[in-house]
């Protein structure tokens, strides 16, 4: 695939990158300290071939939370709606990602969204298959029909740092044991969870993910489906109403295109029928999502009037 290095993108990229000195990487998953907080990069992927780059947008991170929305799509494939929206709730919290707290005031308890990982452990309980490698085999069979980069795998190296440090992660599934919302050995979840964060793209990777969702589960070029319509939609909406956290709504207002965050610093974005975004800046702010590449968008969506609301 032919991508244009674009002028008007480096421009922008320069002029948000000094914000990634007001954040810093997350180091609570200790592999993700290393991270350079000076990267900014970004990749887009337009429904008719054409895609624009600027930055270092051959640089892979893990995906982190951006993984929620895959799993989600995936498990909605394997259970249908009704089913996973039993387990797990469709509204937005004004809580961290890793609270614990309203999974105790909700009667009966069930985490209130996908994006936040209480709810995210729920879905990745849900993926069908009899073990973590089948699991996690079938996810990366999903991302490498959407990005046509089949050579997509997990870093060992950021899922063990994470498997060894998830306690917070372990203690929401515990509970979440105890009132019947996940089912099996909290450990191989956790195994699998960890595995699912870990797995590494680039720029162009997200983007190629964020032009399918974009395009409603349909690959552009190749004409074929990868997610049924419905499923695309239903993703596109979390991303508008919780893809950032608690930032979701600040983040409508100023750039007002779905989107989702990781704390590796990722960013991916649905604009409806046009363009996917991928974005790497491992700078984060206090919420957990890229500063410059918050910044970035920001700037983007002004100069071309991006906001879909
Ligand atoms: O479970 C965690 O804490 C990480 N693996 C993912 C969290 C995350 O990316 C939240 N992002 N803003």
């Amino acid at each position: 695939m032919y991508c244009e290095t674009s002028t008007e993108l480096e421009e922008l990229v320069e002029r948000a990158r000094p914000y990634t000195s007001d954040g810093k990487v997350a180091d609570y998953i200790p592999a993700l300290g290393k991270a350079d907080p000076k990267d900014l990069s970004i990749a887009i992927h337009h429904l008719d071939g054409k895609c624009l780059s600027a930055g270092d947008v051959e640089k892979t991170f893990t995906l982190q939370s951006i993984s929620k929305i895959l799993t989600l799509a995936l498990v909605i494939m394997d259970h249908g709606v009704e089913y996973v929206f039993s387990k797990v709730g469709m509204e937005p919290t004004g809580d961290p990602f890793n609270s614990i707290a309203k999974l105790e005031e909700s009667v009966p308890s069930r985490p209130l969204n996908p994006m936040i990982n209480a709810g995210a452990l729920a879905v990745t309980n849900m993926i069908h298959g009899s073990t973590v490698h089948e699991r996690l085999g079938r996810l990366l069979a999903l991302i490498h029909d959407m990005t046509e980069n089949s050579s997509i795998r997990y870093s060992e190296e950021v899922a063990t740092s994470e498997y060894k440090t998830a306690d917070l992660n372990r203690a929401l599934c515990y509970f979440m044991k105890q009132h019947d919302v996940i089912t099996g050995d909290v450990e191989e979840l956790m195994d699998l969870y960890t595995k699912q964060c870990a797995i590494e793209v680039n720029c162009h990777d997200l983007a190629r993910i964020g032009l399918v969702i974009a395009n409603n589960g349909k690959d552009p070029q190749s004409g074929r489906i990868i997610l049924p319509k419905q499923i695309a939609r239903i993703v596109k909406t979390f991303m508008s109403t919780c893809g950032m956290y608690n930032a979701s709504g600040e983040f409508a207002i100023k750039v007002g295109i779905p989107s989702k965050s990781g704390v590796s610093g990722g960013i991916i974005s649905a604009f409806p029928n046009k363009f996917g975004v991928g974005i790497y800046g491992p700078s984060l702010d206090d919420i957990g999502n890229s500063i410059a590449g918050i910044k970035l968008l920001e700037m983007l969506s002004a100069r071309y009037e991006l906001s879909i609301f």
